[in-house]
């Protein structure tokens, strides 16, 4: 009898001793995630996107980061004191479905970098910028002053007035751009704007409609996913404020197949220590796409609302607008210095 309450007890405490080494384990395996995530305590600057990050996880690192802190009282104090929310130094200005979203998650994957999780849209709606640059300000992450805020408006390449008013707010900024071959844009840029028609329930015209002028059969050049896709009409505008060297094209068909070399370019470019790694990025086969890891506990895809199915399109309107964009391409290139394979 005594024997077997013995091997009871020593079975109970082997449990419980596994459940404390797993938990112990556990937890540096999760502080040594919200250390390379956010080496700062007031963390709603990284976590402002929670579509991006399951809600158990977002509570999770809020909990533990604030018994961290706690429990670190005096070098919080100092943290605290060196945190500012700083303007950007760096702003991906479009192109939308360019692959915008997968660029600054991507470049977020380094330590130096702080991104803005919401699309700002400071210089291209006139009411946000009636707010003034301390608003916008307001709006960006806290970081450390040797880190980079970096912030994502597909809208700024786009707007007439853009280019003049970052200028106006410095003049010495850098600016990415991540475009795609120019027909596959416009169609994935459709395809955007029919799920929200259909989520309305709201019906939409075909995209060959669209895109053609049906009196002419030519290009319909006032379609707007067709005039986004011009890019070197987009640069133009903006080269009369920016030189061209303030300026780095990102091959957002590469970032979807393979986005280690592109993000590169961009540390490069940036003036970044090379920090992102082949480690960073995984293929993720249920998506389709490249999946984002901060370590070994901690990985992210982005929303499904990235990587839609596109409709078929005619290949005979596939082929004209490919002809239509290619002089305008070869100008693209021309100016950039950053050749594509577009037809
Ligand atoms: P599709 O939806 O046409 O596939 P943006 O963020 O500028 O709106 O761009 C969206 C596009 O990013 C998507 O277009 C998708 O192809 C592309 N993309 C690039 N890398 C991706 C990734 N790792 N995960 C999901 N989408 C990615």
């Amino acid at each position: 009898m005594l024997f077997k309450q013995q091997a009871l007890l020593r079975q109970k405490l082997l449990v419980l001793g596994s459940l404390a080494i797993g938990s112990v384990l556990y937890l540096v395996a999760r502080v040594g995630t919200l250390d390379r995530l956010q080496p700062t305590c007031p963390i709603e600057g990284r976590f402002t996107d929670p579509d991006q990050i399951p809600l158990r996880t977002l509570q999770f690192k809020r909990g533990l980061l604030r018994k961290l802190c706690k429990g670190n009282a005096s070098r919080e104090q100092t943290h605290r004191q060196s945190l500012v929310q700083q303007l950007p130094r760096a702003i991906i200005i479009g192109v939308r479905k360019g692959g915008t979203r997968a660029l600054l998650e991507m470049l977020n994957l380094h330590p130096a970098v702080v991104k803005a999780s919401q699309e700002i849209h400071f210089f291209d709606d006139d009411e946000n910028y009636a707010r003034g640059i301390e608003w916008y300000r307001g709006e960006m992450p806290f970081s450390f002053p040797h880190q980079i805020t970096i912030e994502k408006s597909p809208a700024y390449f786009i707007t007439e007035e853009v280019p003049e008013r970052i200028f106006k707010m410095n003049s010495s900024i850098k600016l990415l751009v991540t475009v795609r071959e120019p027909t596959t844009r416009a169609v994935s840029d459709y395809t955007q704007v029919l799920e929200g028609k259909e989520r309305k329930n709201k019906t939409y015209h075909k995209f060959e409609k669209l895109a053609i002028n049906t009196n002419t059969c030519e290009v319909n050049t006032k379609y707007k996913a067709v005039q986004t896709s011009i890019y070197t009409k987009h640069l133009e505008r903006w080269l009369k404020y920016f030189p061209v060297e303030q300026f780095h094209v990102v091959d957002g068909d590469r970032l979807i197949t393979d986005p280690l070399p592109e993000l590169q370019m961009v540390e490069r470019f940036l003036n970044l220590p090379a920090r992102i790694g082949q480690y960073n990025l995984y293929f993720n086969a249920t998506r389709g796409f490249y999946c984002l890891r901060f370590n070994i506990v901690f990985n992210k895809c982005l929303a499904g609302s990235k990587g839609r199915i596109h409709p078929e399109v005619d290949p005979s309107v596939v082929t004209k607008l490919q002809r239509f964009f290619h002089p305008f391409n070869q100008k693209f290139y021309q100016i950039t210095g950053r050749t594509f394979n577009w037809p």
